[in-house]
């Protein structure tokens, strides 16, 4: 049964708890992915407004102000409120995003829900950040305090807009940072709605400050401001050494990265082969492809290559993609008419350099950004299909004998965000998460991201962490305080 569209209530700037027009007056359009139509226009931001929001969110982090001072224990109860509000309104948040990102209707109502547990974790963070007395030679007393960075901007992407938003804003506000964020463009409106939630939860003027646009424009007032302290950005690895490169040039800002990924999953050759099966499809297709960590390279041992091949295509075959708010679908479309030629143009790549089509392999319909499920055999590393982010509906099947040969090959990437392995022997297991080089290792499961766990990548997926305790590390800067004191006693 297909679930009612939402009427769309906030398309301006959110400064200073108001909402407003962009400086120059320009709006853009945002899109709906299944059908191509317009959802509405959007205040598109500028430098002028970013500089607004940026002005707002110093002023609210101003000594003195209702943020600083207020007690760490009551910002959590500001960030137990919001997430009250976010599930009270888990449905609408939902549809909303659905409409504007194409998430099938069951998941993008389930990740609302899972918005709030995550503003919940971090609450819980709020009054426990401390430093440490430490012991020196001599007569000082030294001690050291955690402070909060300062103003953050935050840029974020559209494959889950919601989530993304939540993970920036639940860090700041634990520690007691303030936020300019840009929602990417092609999504802005769940980030829209989330602000007036954080307003009618109570949040001081200019705690967190939305501003749609576009990456260049928008994005870049961010990155290249003199009064933001730190900027941290989820998109392409692209943009991640754009914003390094202006944080250099700048004002040396800290830099917190979460870029693209090219995960390899590996199933050993004693599995239960219809859960490998399963778990593999899920790792890929999940979320339309789009999913920086996806495991787009599903190595598989070559004594179950064929049967696995045989059975994940009759699984893909069987996915059932369409309209969004349909509640029966799974797949919904790619995000926009950029990544859908994108997907289409490596799947093209893939055909031409000898891999072969098990399934799919070409648009679904003619209306919307439908890319068919996709499995390719036969797979080899040097491929394009093997060695890109296509972040798409696209299967790379590829065949391996021996663990140390498969460690080699998973770790033969600028990439190093995630990798699974499947496997009923525990030795095998352990020796592949010791040496793969990616941020989360995932045994017999997949994707298993939670509040509490560190997510990041090493090389170049990234730099440093989020969710968990080391997130909160990222937004704190350490003061080493020393007191002379007359003696030892
Ligand atoms: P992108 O990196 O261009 O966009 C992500 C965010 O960065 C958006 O908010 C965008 O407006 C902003 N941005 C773009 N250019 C900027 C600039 N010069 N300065 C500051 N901000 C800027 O990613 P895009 O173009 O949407 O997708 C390209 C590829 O990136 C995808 O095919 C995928 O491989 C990867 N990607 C990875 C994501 C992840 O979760 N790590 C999310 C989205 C895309
Ligand atoms: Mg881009």
């Amino acid at each position: 049964m297909a679930t009612k569209k939402p009427d769309i209530k906030y398309t301006q700037i959110f400064i200073n708890n108001q909402f407003v027009d962009a400086v120059s007056g320009k709006k853009f359009r945002t899109i709906n992915p299944a059908t191509g139509e317009t959802n509405a226009e959007v205040a598109e931001g500028d430098k002028a407004d970013v500089d607004k929001a940026v002005a707002a969110a110093r002023a609210a982090f101003r000594r003195g102000s209702p943020w600083r001072s207020m007690d760490a224990s009551a910002r959590a109860k500001l960030m137990h409120k919001l997430a009250d509000l976010i599930d009270r309104d888990a449905e609408y948040l939902g549809s909303l995003e659905t409409l504007d990102n194409g998430m099938p209707i069951k998941f993008s109502t389930f990740f609302a829900h899972m918005a709030a547990d995550i503003m919940r974790y971090y609450a819980g963070w709020a009054d426990k950040i401390h430093g440490h007395t430490i012991p020196t030679d001599g007569t000082n007393f030294t001690y050291t305090r955690k402070e909060p960075v300062g103003v953050v901007g935050q840029i974020i992407p559209w494959n889950f807009p919601i989530m993304m938003l939540v993970w920036k804003w639940g860090v700041v506000m634990a520690t007691g940072c303030t936020s300019v964020l840009k929602p990417a463009e092609q999504t802005p409106l769940t980030a829209l709605y989330i602000a007036s939630l954080s307003r009618e939860a109570g949040f001081p003027d200019g705690v967190v400050n939305v501003v749609p646009g576009y990456g260049p424009t928008a994005g870049g007032a961010i990155t290249a401001h003199s009064d933001i302290n730190k900027v941290a950005f989820t998109g392409s690895t692209e943009v991640g050494h754009l914003i390094m490169e202006m944080a250099g040039k700048t004002n040396l800002k800290r830099v917190s990265l979460e870029l693209g990924g090219k995960s390899p999953l590996v199933i050993w050759k004693d599995v239960d082969l219809d859960e490998a099966v399963n778990i593999a499809y899920d790792a890929i297709f999940a979320n339309q492809g789009q999913s920086c960590a996806a495991g787009s390279r599903t190595y598989v041992h070559e004594d179950i290559y064929d049967e696995f091949v045989k059975r994940a295509t009759a699984k893909a075959v069987a996915r059932k993609v369409g309209d969004p708010f349909d509640a029966a679908n799974e797949q919904g479309p790619q995000i926009d008419d950029e990544m859908f030629n994108k997907v289409l143009g490596l799947i093209e790549s893939g055909k031409r350099e000898g891999a072969k089509v098990e399934c799919g392999g070409n648009r679904l319909g003619d209306r919307g950004f439908f890319i068919q499920p996709t499995v390719f055999s036969n797979v080899s590393d040097n491929m394009r299909i093997a060695k890109e982010e296509i972040f798409g509906p696209v299967q790379s099947i590829l065949k391996f004998s021996t663990l140390d040969e498969v460690i080699e090959r998973a770790n033969k990437t600028t990439y190093g965000l995630a990798a699974g392995i499947l496997t009923k022997d525990l030795e095998t297991a352990i020796t592949f998460a010791n040496a793969v080089e990616a941020g989360s290792v995932w045994v017999n499961c997949y994707a298993a991201v939670a509040p509490q766990t560190p997510f990041g990548g090493f090389k170049q997926s990234g730099l440093g962490r989020e969710l968990g305790e080391d997130s909160l590390h990222e937004y704190l800067e350490v003061k080493t305080v020393s007191i002379k004191m007359p003696s030892k006693n």
